[in-house]
């Protein structure tokens, strides 16, 4: 049987590698660092409704239909790797701290209300019933209580067990080249000069896609990279600061902040337009630390214990392309921008009935390359 190969071992790429696996295909995700790039940096949040953008409403019914696929997939995935992949289902809190702020989550209320979407307005001292240890100073909140948490970096870990046991196979190399005949994909060529022949080949390369050498035009996707800083924060497990994630608008500043049970708190994260650069910043990491210890405190207490940058695949419309090109036997799953993680399970599943031919995932018909006019 000739391999389907996926370019890129992110959490796209790793779901799809593990889903063609269950089925029986002998597939190859090739990446000289599985779950080492975007996936690594992200906060883990599964959080449609509070993350929801104007004009992003597409969009908006994609990351839903994927939030409800996240608890059959997180136990589904521990069964098949043997790793715990717990979800935390205790909501998302937004909160606002001064006149301005509150104005910015007002609008955002109005938006998420008049959508239907499952949200509560609470004041200053139900949004610290709440979470405690929030600034006295918070003066208002929305409670979105339908809304999770995952640690990305153990889905990945538990992607790549997964993927093995079902049969599948983890190349440690870079793709440099797609290989194409006759309208037809025929396999890749690596950086090392060696060549994968494959039948079927699913494009998972996040902000690499259009670097891939060999692709005709019409099947590059528009994907850019949008820079993201992001800090992690140690507490004591037996202590935690908060339960559940909080979006904080504080004083101009936006700040998300994700706990984990691990005793981990995630703080993120700047969205820069810098190309390709990764450099860690003394002023994005003062801006992140400055609006955390605003809206929490206790943060000013808690060890600094990493501080990364990578970078988000982004299309013009902040939507992933995920489907057919013009290229025989090549698909795209790329561009999920800030919804990498919530929109994996959904990814996998959609590329997969592509690829067999089986009932489409609905969700994603909008979602094609074809709507940039390639
Ligand atoms: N989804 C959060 C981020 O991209 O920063």
């Amino acid at each position: 049987m000739t391999p389907t190969i996926v370019v890129g071992g992110g959490i796209i790429g790793l779901a799809i590698g593990w889903r063609l696996a269950q089925h029986g295909v002998a597939v190859q995700v090739v990446d000289p660092q599985p779950g080492e790039g975007a996936s690594f940096a992200a906060a883990g949040m599964l959080s449609p409704v509070s993350e929801a953008v104007f004009g992003e409403e597409a969009l908006l019914a994609l990351n839903q239909a994927a939030h409800a696929r996240w608890p059959a997939f997180a136990e589904e995935l521990a069964q098949a790797s043997g790793i715990d992949v717990p979800l935390r289902t205790e909501g998302s809190l937004l909160v606002a701290v001064d006149e301005d702020d509150v104005r910015a989550l007002e609008h955002l209320w109005s938006f998420q209300h008049e959508l239907g979407l499952p949200v509560e307005r609470l004041r200053s001292r139900a949004c610290r019933d709440l979470e405690p240890m929030l600034t006295p100073r918070v003066r208002a909140g929305v409670r979105v209580d339908s809304e999770a948490s995952v640690d990305n970096r153990v889905v990945c870990r538990a992607l790549r067990a997964a993927l093995r046991r079902a049969g599948g196979c983890l190349v440690h190399e870079q793709v440099r080249h797609v290989e194409i005949r006759d309208g037809r994909v025929r396999g890749v060529r690596l950086a090392t000069g060696d060549t994968l022949p494959a039948g079927h080949l699913v494009v998972a390369a996040g902000v690499w896609t259009p670097t891939l050498e060999g692709l005709p035009p019409d099947a590059v996707p528009p994907v850019r990279p949008v820079k993201g800083q992001i800090i992690r924060l140690r507490f004591d497990p037996a202590c935690p600061p908060l339960h559940r994630n909080v979006r904080a608008w504080a004083r101009g500043w936006s700040v998300y902040l994700v706990p984990r049970i691990s005793g981990e708190l995630v703080v993120g994260a700047t969205v820069e337009e810098r190309g390709f650069d990764t450099t860690v910043t003394a002023g994005a990491v003062r801006e992140l630390l400055t609006a955390a210890v605003e809206v929490l405190p206790v943060v000013a207490e808690l060890e600094l214990a990493e501080a990364i940058a990578r970078l988000r695949p982004t299309t013009p419309d902040n939507a992933p392309v995920i489907g057919p090109t013009p290229v025989e036997g090549l698909l795209l799953a790329t561009g999920h921008h800030r919804n990498g993680i919530l929109l994996a399970p959904l990814t996998a599943d959609a590329v997969v009935a592509q690829l067999r031919g089986t009932a489409p995932v609905p969700e994603v018909a909008p979602f094609g390359l074809e709507r940039f006019g390639r």
